[in-house]
């Protein structure tokens, strides 16, 4: 029998095109360019899978392709508010994303950004390197102190439960959260964290914030300029999740007028697009959506994928339908 044809979009890890040339006739992106709207929708009519990532746009328009041959999106990543899951739906396609595989890596990113951001250290590395360094003096540089202080989680899913335990366990952070759908009560036990009934609650609270819910319409711009205004002064908001969790301008104007007392971003509305004012600001730390790129998540992702895309031609369940 022969095997299914799979069409990767972006380049992958070596060792992951590897099993995909072994699993599948896979056609790889060599080039690594983004595929415009017409290649997508080629790929849906030439391809029996096709496997996406977060930057690939995978529209109701892509999704219209006719003929379509394609049966399943393996997604490559855990977020896929990327793909228009109803026209994926309507479509009779299968969608899979790549869950716990890049959990801890992407809690890492948030305590880094944490870190960063409290102790100034992208600054200082830049200040540094600019060759401005003096010579140590009491009062250079100072930061905020993390340890001991209050962590406030919005959405309380697998990356915040991570972050949780390693801020919690690591730095003696007490854990604050608000989730429609709470964890057992074993896990916030372990975590000796404490729910709080909303947003706002988390908010007036939390010395650190840190975004754990998915994108999409529903958490589009969840933080605001009166959300903003109800953190404290001093606070600090980071964000691994989605870009558009955040009204961007909201967020210049809290952190030119002090409303809050600095930021930390790996993931942006728009991106690669990212807001020109803070490219000049010294209290946020920017990232290229790093959550996950490690070599070690990065080839278990790929796997992940496949290993979906593989379970559905052998005629099981996948392990991480989402559609
Ligand atoms: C994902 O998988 O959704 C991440 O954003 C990639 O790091």
């Amino acid at each position: 029998m022969s095997k299914p044809k799979v069409i990767i979009t972006r380049r992958w890890p070596q060792e992951a095109e590897a099993r995909a040339m072994e699993w599948f006739d896979a056609r790889l992106n060599k080039e690594d360019k983004p595929m415009s709207v017409a290649e997508l929708q080629e790929a849906l009519r030439t391809a029996d899978a096709v496997c996406p990532t977060v930057s690939d746009a995978i529209s109701a328009e892509v999704l219209n392709a006719t003929p379509l041959r394609c049966k399943i999106l393996g997604n490559f990543g855990v977020g896929f508010n990327h793909i228009d899951l109803n026209a994926a739906r309507e479509r009779g396609l299968v969608v899979t994303n790549t869950p716990d595989v890049l959990t801890d890596c992407t809690a890492d990113i948030a305590m880094t950004l944490m870190l960063m951001v409290a102790r100034r250290t992208g600054e200082g590395e830049r200040h540094v390197r600019n060759r401005e360094w003096t010579g140590w003096r009491p009062t250079h540089m100072i930061g905020t102190k993390v340890t001991g202080k209050t962590l406030g989680l919005i959405g309380m899913g697998r990356i915040a439960r991570a972050m949780a335990h390693k801020a919690h366990h690591g730095f003696n952070m007490r854990i604050i959260f608000t989730d429609p759908y709470p964890p057992p009560q074993e896990v916030i036990d372990a975590l000796q964290a404490e729910a709080r009934g909303s947003i706002e609650d988390v908010l007036r609270e939390a010395d650190f914030v840190s975004l754990h819910c998915p994108g999409g319409k529903e958490t589009w711009h969840l933080i605001n300029d009166e959300r903003l205004a109800m953190m404290k002064s001093s606070a600090f908001i980071i964000n691994s999740a989605r870009g558009d969790v955040i009204d961007p301008q909201a967020l210049v104007r809290a952190l030119k007028n002090g409303t809050i007392a600095g930021a930390g971003l790996d993931v942006y509305e728009g991106e690669p697009k990212v807001q020109e004012e803070f490219l000049a600001m010294n209290n946020i730390v920017l990232f290229p959506h790093l959550g996950s790129a490690t070599m070690e998540t990065r080839v278990a992702m790929g796997l992940r994928a496949l290993e979906n895309v593989k379970t559905f031609f052998d005629n099981q369940e996948p392990r991480d339908r989402v559609v």
